[in-house]
């Protein structure tokens, strides 16, 4: 797809990732409209785009509700009279296996997954009905191999993993010129792993858990330790102009994580996680 002057909507656009994939659009010509639940950052990254000469606009969203994403399809249509690209990349990341409470469980369902649903459910009629359109969706290698400490992120990831798939051969059957990619990241530095930030008031309490805690100081070091955002927001343009469903930002460990999954099938050593190469590209 020519991206030029098209218009790139951006769930969890206020930070990290999203924020990045902005600016990388914004380069290459965009027009952009920016989703988040954080309206103050949202504001902040609107402000910044702006100055930069980026054509974009902000709407406060919260993914898990349905309504909120047909009003960001909606404020694209109004504001520029069109939709070219969804980026499903609104996230959060927390949730042992062990020990984590069912409402903890169906929050990070409700915004990995869930919100990715109704961004697919707004936005594809739409690009079907125009025959022009691509569709990012945000898993992980955490959505290729099974991850310690992370249940439920690994639960959504796989799942937006496996949507990719199936949408892109429904696509492909159907013939339409709409295109669909599946971002697998490893670490990148970002604040995924504050996602407490977002949290519904009533849960908070969760994070005082020390299996909680420790998971997650785990996984803030090899955050910090990742690659910088803007070399994934860069990959997302080139996948989306070049039409590549998957994107794998750490090329080496997702194609690992992948073979090792295969040997254990065939009756080898369940693979250990490497926390080194999910930070290296
Ligand atoms: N950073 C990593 O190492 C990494 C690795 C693999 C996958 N990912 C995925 O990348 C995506 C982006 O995360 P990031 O790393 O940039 O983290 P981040 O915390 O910097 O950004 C996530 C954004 O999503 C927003 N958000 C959270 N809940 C929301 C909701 N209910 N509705 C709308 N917006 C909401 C946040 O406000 C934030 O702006 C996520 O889907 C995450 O799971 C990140």
């Amino acid at each position: 797809m020519d991206v030029d002057g098209k218009v790139v909507v951006i769930t969890g656009g206020a930070s990290g990732i999203g924020l990045a994939s902005a600016r990388a659009f914004a380069a290459a010509k965009s027009k952009l409209v920016l989703g988040d639940v954080e309206a103050g950052p949202l504001e902040a990254a609107v402000a910044s785009l702006t100055a930069e000469g980026a054509d974009v606009v902000g709407v406060v969203t919260d993914v898990t509700r349905e309504a909120d994403v047909l009003a960001l399809r909606d404020a694209a249509l109004s504001n520029f009279g069109a939709a070219h690209v969804i980026f499903n990349n609104a996230g959060v990341a927390a949730g042992p296996t062990i020990g984590t409470p069912t409402k903890v469980w169906e929050w990070v369902l409700d915004v990995n997954l869930n919100g990715v649903i109704y961004g697919l459910n707004a936005f594809l009629p739409l690009f079907l009905e125009q025959n022009e359109g691509h569709v990012v969706n945000t898993g992980s290698l955490a959505g290729l191999g099974g991850v310690p400490g992370m249940g439920a992120y690994c639960a959504s990831k796989f799942a937006v993993v496996g949507i990719s798939e199936s949408l892109f051969h429904e696509l492909a059957l159907s013939g339409a010129n709409v295109g669909v990619s599946a971002l697998c990241p490893g670490f990148v530095k970002t604040r995924i792993f504050e996602s407490q930030r977002n949290m519904p008031n009533e849960l908070v309490s969760y994070n005082e858990d020390p299996r909680a805690r420790a998971i997650a100081d785990i996984a803030q070091s090899a955050v910090e330790a990742g690659i910088d955002a803007s070399e994934v927001g860069q990959r997302v343009l080139d996948a989306v102009v070049q039409r590549k469903f998957w994107i794998l930002t750490h090329e080496h460990a997702a194609l690992r994580t992948t073979e090792q999954r295969l040997e254990w099938m065939r009756g080898g050593p369940a693979p250990g996680i490497n926390l080194q190469a999910a930070t290296k590209p």
